[in-house]
């Protein structure tokens, strides 16, 4: 997709940009740290994680449940902030942006993939993916031509007015991540994309991925799923919410195109 001028926020990263800066890699991590609740009761949910994400890879974050992925995963996407450490996206420091500022740049920067899909009901798949390209500002003609381009990459060009109700769960879930797409972000966080899925549909969304890898879209996903931590180019571990391993996997693609029985 080309980058687009008008009436952007061009101090914030994100629309086509590769993402890598002088700075350091596209996604940061310092230090990083979230704590829920206090004294006692007190759960440290990341403790201290460091991170660097370069351009274009595909990472796996693995570990048991309630060991911090989801809370790292908001912390890395800004959708939570941490109580010590530091994030950097595209060069720039997120944490500590005001509310504002930081919701614009999830928008344009960001694309988020939940397990349980997170679409609005009440709108088409086709409105669902126009939904962020018109939040950015884009023309209503635009966003409408961005999403009828995803929803065809994702094998969904017949179903654009259908409601989510009327997709089985695996075209929610491309549906879903067609919208997270639509602004080119920096990168996309997946959080267990997979988790509600049958094999079949676990597929077709590894394939998405897998083509997502290949045109260097910067990828983390968080995953149970052995299936899908072998697309990545490297897996971090967690243990307690303290990065505990960090394996890069050796082709991932070619592991991926073994277990899903391709050639490659
Ligand atoms: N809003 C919250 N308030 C208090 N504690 C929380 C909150 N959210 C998460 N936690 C706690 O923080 C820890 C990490 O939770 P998190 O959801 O990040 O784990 P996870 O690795 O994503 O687990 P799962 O694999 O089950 O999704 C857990 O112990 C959890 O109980
Ligand atoms: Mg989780």
């Amino acid at each position: 997709m080309t980058r687009r001028g008008g009436r952007r926020d061009r101090r914030l990263p994100g629309r086509g940009d590769a993402g890598d800066t002088e700075a350091g890699p596209v996604l940061r991590a310092v230090g990083l740290s979230r704590v829920y609740g206090r004294g006692e009761s007190a759960v440290v949910a990341v403790d201290g994680v460091d991170l660097d994400v370069p351009a274009g890879q595909t990472l796996a974050v693995t570990g048991p449940s309630g060991c911090g992925k989801s809370t790292l995963l908001h912390l890395l996407g800004g959708l939570d902030r941490p109580d010590e450490g530091e994030v950097w996206l595209g060069g720039q420091r997120i944490d500590l942006l005001g509310e504002r500022a930081l919701a614009r740049l999830r928008r344009r920067a960001v694309g988020f993939v939940h397990q349980d899909f997170h679409l609005m009901d009440e709108l088409t798949a086709a409105e669902n993916v126009e939904l962020p390209a018109l939040l950015a500002g884009d023309s209503p003609r635009t966003a409408r031509r961005r999403a009828a381009a995803l929803l065809d990459r994702v094998g969904l060009a017949d179903r654009g007015r259908h409601l989510p109700t009327e997709l089985s769960g695996g075209q929610r879930q491309r549906v879903a991540i067609a919208r997270a797409l639509v602004n080119e972000p920096l990168v996309v966080l997946a959080d267990e994309p997979t988790g509600n899925l049958d094999t079949a549909a676990t597929h077709d969304v590894l394939r998405l991925f897998a083509d997502l890898r290949a045109t260097g879209q910067t990828l983390v996903l968080v995953t149970h799923d052995e299936r899908v931590a072998a697309t990545a180019d490297r897996v971090v571990s967690l243990r307690d919410g303290a990065s505990a391993e960090d394996t890069s996997v050796i082709a991932g693609g070619s592991r991926l195109g073994a277990l899903l029985g391709w050639e490659e």
